[in-house]
C-alpha cells in the first residue's frame, strides 16, 4: 500500500495500485502504478527484477486484483501467468465489470494460489464507490466560524482559516476528479480552483450560472489552463477559451449534474459552495462526505449559515472518520450513515 500512494494525484479515472515481489522470504522487486495510461503496478514490478525467471514459483503481493482486458496496456493476468508465479495475494477485487473476480478465477485455473486480503478497498474508495453505485462519491467542503458562517457579510469574502488548512484544501482537490462551485462564490470568491502543484490531470472545474451570457471572462478561473465546464440554462454568445466548454439545459438539478459526471467517468466530485449550492445538494440527498473546517472566529449576526435556502425533510446523519487540528483550526471528516 506505500508504495501504492506514490501514484497519489497521477493516476485520474485509475485507482492507486502498488506490487511487490517476494520469494525465499526476500523482496526482490516493488512496483506501483505510475500515471494513469502508464504500466500497472504488477508489470512495474515485474520490469525491476533483474531477470524474469526470478518470478518463477515467486509470490505477488498486489493491492488490487490484477487486469485481464486489453485497456492502455495488455493484460496483466497473462504476464502472471506466463512468468510462472506460484502464490497471488491481492488486496481487493476489482470492482470493474470488466474484471470483478475473473482474473482470480482465470488464476487459479492456471493452478495459481490466489489469496485476497480485502484489506486494501479504504485507498480508493472514490473507485470503488464509482463502480459500485455508478455515479462519483460526493464531498461537500466548506470553512467556517463556530457560529457557522462561512462569511462574514453576504457578497464578500471572509478569509476564515489558516495557511495548515490551506495546504489540506489543496490534497482535497488533488484527490478528486472534479470540482463544483455555484455563481455567486465565482463572483465573489474569484476562485482559480486549480492545484497548485500543478497535477498531470488536475480536476475538471464545473461552475453553475444561470446565464452564461453573464460571464466575466477576466476573472482567475479564465486565465488558468485546464477544462471548465459551465453549467447553465441559457446559451452563451461570447467567444470564449478552448478550455470552456458551456452546456445548456433548461435546469441542472444536482441529480442531471451527477449522471453527467456519470457519464464522463468522473468518481469523485468535490463541492466548495456556496451556502445555496450546498443547501441544494444536500437536499438531493446526493451527499456522502462532509470535509468542515472552523475556524476559531466568531462572525455574530451577519454572514451566511454554511447551509442555507432549501428545506429537508428529515434530519440526515453522519458518522465522524476523522477531527485533526490543522494550526488554529480543526478539520472534521465525517461520511453520511443510513
Ligand atoms: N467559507 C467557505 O468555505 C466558502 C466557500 C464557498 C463560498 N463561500 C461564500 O459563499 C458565498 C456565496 O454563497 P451563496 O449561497 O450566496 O451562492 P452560491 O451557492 O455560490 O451560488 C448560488 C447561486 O447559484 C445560482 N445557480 C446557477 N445555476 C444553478 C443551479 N443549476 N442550481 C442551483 N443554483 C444555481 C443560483 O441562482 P438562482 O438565484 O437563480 O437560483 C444562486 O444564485 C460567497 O460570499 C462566498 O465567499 C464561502
Amino acid at each position: 500500500m506505500d508504495q501504492a500512494q506514490n501514484g497519489l494525484g497521477q493516476t485520474w479515472q485509475n485507482p492507486l495500485v502498488g506490487a511487490v515481489i517476494v520469494k525465499n522470504g526476500q523482496i526482490l522487486a516493488k512496483g506501483y502504478h505510475h500515471r494513469f495510461g502508464d504500466k500497472h503496478a504488477e508489470i512495474d514490478a515485474i520490469s525491476h527484477l533483474k531477470n524474469e525467471k526470478a518470478a518463477i514459483g515467486a509470490t505477488l503481493y498486489v493491492t488490487l486484483e490484477p487486469c485481464r482486458h486489453q485497456g492502455k496496456t495488455p493484460p496483466c493476468v497473462d504476464k502472471i501467468i506466463e512468468l510462472g508465479f506460484k502464490r497471488v495475494v491481492v488486496g481487493q477485487i476489482d470492482p470493474n465489470p470488466l474484471v470483478a473476480g475473473k482474473s482470480v478465477e482465470r488464476m487459479k485455473q492456471c493452478d495459481i494460489q490466489v489469496t485476497n486480503l480485502d484489506n486494501s478497498k479504504s485507498m480508493n474508495l472514490a473507485y470503488n464507490f464509482y463502480y459500485q453505485n455508478s455515479r462519483p462519491l460526493i464531498t461537500l467542503k466548506y470553512a467556517m466560524s463556530l457560529d457557522g458562517k462561512i462569511n462574514q457579510r453576504n457578497g464578500e469574502r471572509t478569509r476564515l482559516t489558516g495557511n495548515d488548512t490551506f495546504q489540506d484544501t489543496q490534497k482535497l482537490r488533488l484527490m478528486n476528479q472534479a470540482i463544483l462551485i455555484g455563481e455567486n462564490t465565482l463572483k465573489v470568491d474569484n476562485p482559480q480552483l486549480t492545484v497548485r502543484c500543478n497535477p498531470t490531470f488536475p480536476p475538471l472545474r464545473i461552475v453553475l450560472i444561470r446565464n452564461a451570457q453573464k460571464l466575466d471572462l477576466q476573472q482567475a478561473i479564465f486565465q488558468s489552463k485546464g477544462p471548465i465546464y459551465i453549467l447553465t440554462s441559457y446559451e452563451n454568445t461570447q467567444v470564449l477559451p478552448e478550455n470552456v466548454h458551456v452546456l445548456v439545459d433548461e435546469a441542472w438539478t444536482p441529480k442531471k449534474i451527477i449522471h453527467f459526471l456519470a457519464q464522463q467517468g468522473i468518481q469523485s466530485l468535490l463541492i466548495e459552495g456556496g451556502s445555496h449550492i450546498h443547501a441544494n445538494f444536500i437536499k438531493s440527498g446526493l451527499v456522502d462526505n462532509l470535509v468542515v473546517y472552523i475556524a476559531p472566529k466568531l462572525i455574530g449576526g451577519t454572514g451566511l449559515p454554511s447551509v442555507w435556502g432549501q428545506e429537508i425533510f428529515e434530519m440526515m446523519n453522519f458518522k465522524i472518520k476523522q477531527i485533526v487540528q490543522l494550526g488554529a483550526d480543526v478539520k472534521i471528516s465525517a461520511r453520511r450513515v443510513y
